[in-house]
């Protein structure tokens, strides 16, 4: 299969996904996720594919958020939708019932942080860096960052990564149990292979209900994330949000006026 922004390849059971807008550090724009729910449609119906990959083009990043250009374009009508159809598209790989590897190749940030999270594991090359730096742009993230992030690494310190904006390195996103594993650049991708072929190595209904099973842990997680869209799209038609993204784009610093 052939997508315009997503590189697709099958080597024995397992499929990668490469997120492939290198010049953009591989933003999520409305097109990666129509490849995305195209590629897992295809992935979802295939006897062939046991397990996944998902990882980012280019030397410098996985993901590094949602695309602020189309943040730009959003209104008191259609910013909600927009947190709702990222939303379900991380929903389907967290429910994809075979397992998912994030392959965390460099900058992870916003919605690229938030796809690693909807992923089963996450793998980070020792140069990946996670961070939720929504609160930058004057709006909150809205691909389940609200939520994912307080279950993986606990309120507190999910309220210090979402209201700072901080980016942490990978030894930190190790210790405070946002990833599996830090490896060398180089031992990224074999790495991953080895996680998910071991995994494949078990009984793989047992596999497929363990996650759901776990998945089923989180009964309101659904709530969460209804609440986090509705507050996303709030966020985003603020005149913070205008400033804060026409900031970004200009290269300059924000001047919120707190309206
Ligand atoms: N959406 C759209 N474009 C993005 C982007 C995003 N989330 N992140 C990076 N880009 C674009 C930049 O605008 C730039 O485009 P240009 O070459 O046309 O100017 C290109 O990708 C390279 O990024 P740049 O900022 O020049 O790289 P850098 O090495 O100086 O900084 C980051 C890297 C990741 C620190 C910086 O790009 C960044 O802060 N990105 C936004 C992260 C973010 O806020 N994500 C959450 C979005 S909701």
């Amino acid at each position: 299969m052939k997508f315009e922004t997503l590189m697709y390849a099958v080597e024995e059971t397992v499929a990668t996904i490469t997120i492939n807008r290198p010049d953009k550090l591989n933003a999520l724009n409305k097109q990666v996720f129509k490849d995305l729910t195209a590629v897992l449609d295809e992935i979802g119906n295939s006897q062939n594919v046991h397990g996944v990959i998902i990882t980012g083009a280019g030397p410098k990043s996985f993901v590094a958020g949602a695309d602020i250009t189309e943040i730009q374009q959003l209104n008191a009508s259609t910013a909600k939708d927009f947190s709702t159809r990222g939303q379900n598209v991380l929903n389907r790989i967290e429910n994809l019932g075979k397992p998912v590897i994030a392959a965390v190749n460099g900058f992870a940030l916003g919605g690229g942080c938030e796809l690693a999270m909807a992923c089963t594991l996450r793998v980070a090359s020792e140069s990946a860096k996670f961070g939720q730096p929504e609160v930058n742009l004057g709006i909150i993230p809205g691909y389940g960052g609200t939520q994912r992030l307080v279950r993986l690494i606990g309120k507190g310190r999910a309220m210090e990564m979402i209201l700072t904006g901080d980016m942490i390195d990978a030894r930190e996103a190790y210790r405070i149990g946002l990833v599996n594993k830090v490896v060398p650049a180089v031992e990224l991708m074999p790495e991953a292979r080895l996680l998910v072929n071991k995994i494949l190595s078990k009984g793989q209904i047992a596999v497929r209900y363990s996650i759901e099973a776990i998945n089923a842990s989180d009964s309101i997680l659904c709530e969460g994330l209804s609440r986090e869209a509705a507050l996303f799209g709030l966020s985003a038609t603020t005149d913070d949000a205008h400033e804060g993204i026409e900031a970004f784009l200009e290269k300059r610093f924000p001047k919120f006026k707190q309206k």
